[in-house]
């Protein structure tokens, strides 16, 4: 390579930031289950990346390894340009990189709001006291229930803790959201209040992987669908692309489905 050369290449590696999600030839299994297979994928910074699939294709654990709630049998997975390490202090300053939001909100059912948004920034991070408490006013406040902070989860509804357990993801200051069916176990009057939230944080230009059955909402946040099938990526493109002509059998065969309800 000339010097020219060499530097342009250069220049283009330093303007090119590494992609926000990394996996490389991933491979997991239970037992004898192949539940991953060779997965391969890379999410730019910002991208809203939205994952469909039959049930058992492996969305939940593809989530699960990208925080490291499983491990992996072979394969990187690096967030941010940094290698997930197996465990350690390493580990779990990069865990608290990727905040993940469940189908059930798991919220501290002793705390209140607030407290429980404030909990792991005060535990993990060690921030002050009035510090997280000021700062988790103001997420509660950007997810529309700053009035209910005094109050304990069993007094809010369904939508408004799941909006809580977004404001806990994201009291950690993460750079990568995973939400796996966050409105799946919501009345559905409440999906959208939820589904608004997210829309608002993928505009903002956070990196997000977002499991769902809410095909409004794929279509007019996801920037890119995932489509698995037995534990592999069998199709990946945009919404556009898939909702109207998706390649594979499985993908014909699973739109025809969920798209008749
Ligand atoms: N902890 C576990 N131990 C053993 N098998 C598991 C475990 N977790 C998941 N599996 C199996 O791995 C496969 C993939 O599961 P996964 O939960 O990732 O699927 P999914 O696509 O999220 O399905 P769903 O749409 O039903 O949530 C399934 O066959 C499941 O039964
Ligand atoms: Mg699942």
């Amino acid at each position: 390579m000339t010097d020219a050369a060499d530097a342009i290449s250069g220049a283009a590696t330093a303007a090119d930031a590494p992609p926000m999600i990394s996996m490389r030839a991933v491979d997991k299994h239970f037992g004898k289950l192949h539940v991953l297979r060779d997965i391969n994928l890379e999410v730019p910074r910002g991208q809203v990346v939205i994952v469909l699939g039959p049930s058992g294709s492996g969305k939940s654990t593809l989530c699960r390894t990208i925080n490291r709630l499983e491990t992996v049998d072979s394969g990187t997975i690096a967030i941010d340009g940094t290698d997930l390490p197996a465990e350690g202090r390493a580990l779990a300053r990069l865990r608290t990189e990727v905040g993940m939001v469940f189908q059930q909100f798991n919220l501290f059912a002793h705390k209140s709001i607030l407290e429980n948004v404030m909990l792991a920034p005060v535990k993990v991070r060690g921030i002050d006291k009035k510090k997280a408490r000021t700062e988790a006013l103001a997420l509660l406040d950007r997810v529309g229930i700053a009035n209910q902070a005094d109050k304990y989860p069993a007094q809010l509804s369904g939508g408004q803790q799941q909006r809580v357990a977004i404001a806990r993801a994201l009291a950690m200051n993460p750079k990568v959201m995973l939400f796996d069916e966050p409105t799946s176990a919501l009345d559905p009057e409440m999906v959208n209040e939820v589904l608004e939230v997210m829309v608002g944080l993928a505009k903002e230009g956070m990196t997000m992987l977002v499991v769902t059955h809410e095909m409004g909402f794929a279509r007019r946040a996801g920037e890119r669908v995932l489509f698995m099938a037995d534990g592999q990526i069998v199709e990946d493109s945009d919404p556009e692309t898939f909702f109207t002509a998706p390649n594979s059998d499985r993908a014909k065969d699973f739109l025809g489905k969920i798209l008749s309800h």
